[in-house]
């Protein structure tokens, strides 16, 4: 498969990804999980990215594409398609991935909008526990792991990331509705475009995108 899941932060990317990662084995590029990962080695573009993303920003475009690139061309579970969660963000990402796939004779086959009120995108920031290796993600009431603050297949603990306070939350919207939402007016007029209720629990929604995958391989 080649597709993308496109929303708010909270909308459920990370939720639902590796369960389309794990469907049809392809690789699940989440550009903020790789950035946390440059973070928490202290690289030179870890320091530079976080002070971004605390404060609700978007990191450059090149440094992006690069990473997704980089990625398509090395990473051998992408062989099997893959899924972009949180790329494109901008509407350069979008045209630098398009070229991407033209190089590479390929096209994306959906562009999946997770749509939900900005209200209800507090409490899944502030509630939510995430296991760095891996980038599972948990919510203290929505999704409880087994044994608190732990998690589930590792045993690791888990954390709250830096960005999820509601301070940071704002910005992270306001970032979204005004740099994000041409994004989804772009594959709007492409015809892959579809838009999914994300507010529903983890489970319906999974299905709304099993609908959409419906003869897909
Ligand atoms: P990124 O990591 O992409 O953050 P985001 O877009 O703000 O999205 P989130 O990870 O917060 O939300 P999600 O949709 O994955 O929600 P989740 O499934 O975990 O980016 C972080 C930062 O990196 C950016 O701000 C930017 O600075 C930088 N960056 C990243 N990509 C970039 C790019 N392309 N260009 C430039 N800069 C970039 O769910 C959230 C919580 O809700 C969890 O606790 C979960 O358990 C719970 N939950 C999920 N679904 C449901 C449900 N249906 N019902 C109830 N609870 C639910
Ligand atoms: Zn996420």
């Amino acid at each position: 498969i080649r597709m993308l899941l496109i929303g708010p932060p909270g909308a459920g990317k990370g939720t639902q990804a590796p369960k389309i990662k794990e469907k049809f084995s392809c690789c699940h590029l989440a550009t903020g999980d790789m950035l946390r990962s440059q973070v928490a080695k202290k690289t030179p573009l870890g320091r530079e990215a976080k002070k971004i993303m605390d404060q609700g920003g978007l990191v450059s475009d090149d440094i992006v594409i690069g990473m997704i690139r980089e990625e398509l061309d090395n990473n051998p579970e992408c062989k099997g398609g893959f899924i972009l969660d949180g790329f494109p963000r901008t509407v350069p990402q979008a045209e630098g991935l398009d070229s991407m796939l033209r190089e590479r004779g390929q096209t994306l086959q959906h562009a999946v909008e997770l749509q939900i009120d900005d209200g209800l995108l507090v409490s899944r920031i502030t509630g939510r526990l995430v296991h760095p290796a891996s980038g599972r993600s948990y919510h203290s009431k929505f999704s409880p792991p087994k044994k608190a603050m732990t998690d589930d297949i590792t045993g690791e603990p888990l954390i709250q990331r830096s960005d999820d306070n509601a301070e940071a939350l704002k910005k992270r919207l306001t970032t979204y509705h005004s740099q994000t939402a041409p994004v989804v007016r772009y594959y709007q007029k492409t015809g892959i475009w579809k838009a999914i209720d994300a507010s529903q629990e983890p489970g319906t929604v999974w299905n709304s995108l099993l609908a959409i995958f419906d003869g897909d391989s």
